[in-house]
């Protein structure tokens, strides 16, 4: 059986809601440079928002910022910032500011991620992805909370559903994104009394992603499991996660704080017999 190609399955989508809901807002988003953030960005923008990209490789940001600005007419402006870097951070805030005036909207989505097991994982090798991923998260809020109580705003954190069971090669991971949950979920709870809302989308495999390129054993029966992946039948698209960010960010979900919302074609929820 010949390898499948990754593809984006096609989600038709775009007058599920309505386009000028986050007019006069703005976004701030680590990791929008390239897959699934870039996508919840645009998503965002397509609605009415300006927003600021935030990551490590100004090229593609600057390059994925004009993109976004062509595809939806509105404002995105390229910042350079590791996330593991507070002080960049603060700078990375302060320009948007600079440049907006206000910050409503948060995704944390900065992550990295490779397949190793705990025998060969070096010590330094566990605490990047950590300081990545949860340790990021917590500095993105860290430098953007203020902004987002003036605005009485809200965060989506971008984490994953491996860590819900045990999942092989990937201690890293799911050590970085349970904590990003259990974040979230205290950032809800203590910020809830401000007006800001705090959620977790999760998503499951979405094809044409960095992840899932990183993630999946490039063999012919690998490549065919996906297949029976979800009882929907299919893998995820970056729109479908796209969908979720405006949902969630929308005031459809004024009352939806400190929650997971598993977006995954119900992968979670099917046991196979065998
Ligand atoms: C084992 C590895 C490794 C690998 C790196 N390391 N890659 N160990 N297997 N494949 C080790 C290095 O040897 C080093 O440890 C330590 O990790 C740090 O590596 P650096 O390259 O110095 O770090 P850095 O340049 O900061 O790169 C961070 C990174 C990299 C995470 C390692 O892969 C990266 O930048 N990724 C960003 C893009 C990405 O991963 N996207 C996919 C996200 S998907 P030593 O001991 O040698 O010093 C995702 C979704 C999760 O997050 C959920 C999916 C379902």
């Amino acid at each position: 059986m010949a390898p499948r190609a990754y593809v984006q399955p096609v989600v038709e989508t775009t007058t599920i809601f309505n386009p000028a809901i986050f007019k006069g807002k703005v976004l701030f988003c680590t990791g929008g440079g390239s897959g699934i953030c870039r996508g919840m960005t645009e998503a965002v923008m397509r609605h009415g928002a300006d927003a600021a990209i935030v990551g490590r490789k100004l090229d593609r940001l600057t390059q994925t910022s004009k993109e976004l600005e062509k595809s939806t007419g509105r404002k995105c402006i390229p910042v350079q910032a590791d996330v593991r870097d507070p002080a960049l951070l603060k700078a990375a805030v302060a320009k948007t500011i600079e440049t907006y005036g206000r910050i409503d909207y948060v995704i944390c989505g900065a992550a990295g991620n490779f397949l190793a097991p705990i025998s060969t994982l070096s010590e330094n090798a566990f605490r990047t992805v950590m300081e990545i991923d949860t340790i990021g998260t917590f500095n993105t809020v860290k430098a953007t909370l203020a902004h987002v109580r003036q605005a009485k705003g809200s965060y989506i954190h971008v984490s994953a559903t491996l860590h819900y069971k045990a999942s092989p090669f990937q201690v890293h991971v799911s050590a970085a994104k349970a904590g990003v949950d259990a974040l979230s979920g205290v950032l809800a709870v203590e910020e809830g009394p401000h007006g800001v809302r705090s959620n977790v989308i999760a998503p499951g495999p979405i094809a044409g992603t960095e992840g899932m390129d990183r993630l999946t054993p490039k063999t012919p029966e690998a490549q065919a499991r996906l297949d029976a992946i979800s009882p929907l039948g299919r893998l995820g698209a970056i729109k479908d996660i796209e969908h979720a960010t405006v949902f969630l960010f929308s005031d459809a979900a004024a009352f939806i704080t400190g929650q997971v919302l598993v977006v995954d074609g119900g992968s979670e929820n099917l046991r196979t017999v065998s």
